[in-house]
């Protein structure tokens, strides 16, 4: 069987793999948050930076991309991107909203609340220095918001977290 993937924050922009269809979709009871610590790609073991993680949260929606992985491809793309979300992220089973009402199981990578790497809420201007100033060997956290920020923007995705904690790092610079 193909598989559908579901990508909410770097897996939008950079996804790196191959497919066969791609194309926006939802799910349901998930909020995109800035709360995952990221030691790997944009920050350092001893720096982490901030990345987004879904966190449940009933009547929230969250707008991403979707792959469709031929099943010929799905073990090694799995593979791969196990290694690459491995700082904290586990596959989910979810429900995606694809355009013209059209639903399709799906896989998404989620960092849950009681991984290692999990930071949590903190204040937005905390949140936003911190993303300022780290970096790792992926590049620097602030260009992961700003191209977030901006594929949103191009896909008409509604994401105040978003686009409030990109304001406040554009204030830093
Ligand atoms: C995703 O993009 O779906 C997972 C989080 C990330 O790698 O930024």
């Amino acid at each position: 069987m193909n598989v559908w993937l579901f990508g909410y924050g770097s897996l939008i922009w950079r996804p790196d793999i191959d497919y066969i269809e791609r194309s926006v979709a939802r799910v349901h009871g998930w909020a995109r948050r800035f709360w995952q610590g990221s030691h790997d790609h944009r920050g350092l073991p001893d720096k982490p930076g901030r990345v987004v993680t879904l966190v449940a949260q009933p009547g929230a929606v969250c707008d991403g991309m979707a792959y469709l992985v031929s099943q010929r491809t799905a073990a090694r793309t799995f593979e791969a991107l196990d290694h690459r979300e491995k700082n904290g992220y586990q596959r989910h089973e979810v429900r995606l909203e694809l355009p013209a009402q059209r639903h399709e199981p799906g896989i998404v990578y989620i960092a849950p609340v009681d991984n290692f790497a999990y930071l949590g809420p903190a204040p937005l201007e905390d949140m936003a220095r911190q993303i300022h100033e780290s970096a790792g060997p992926s590049g620097s956290n602030r260009d992961y918001l700003l191209e977030l920020a901006a594929v949103l923007r191009d896909m008409d995705a509604e994401d105040e977290h978003v686009y409030e904690l990109e304001a406040a790092v554009r204030r830093l610079s």
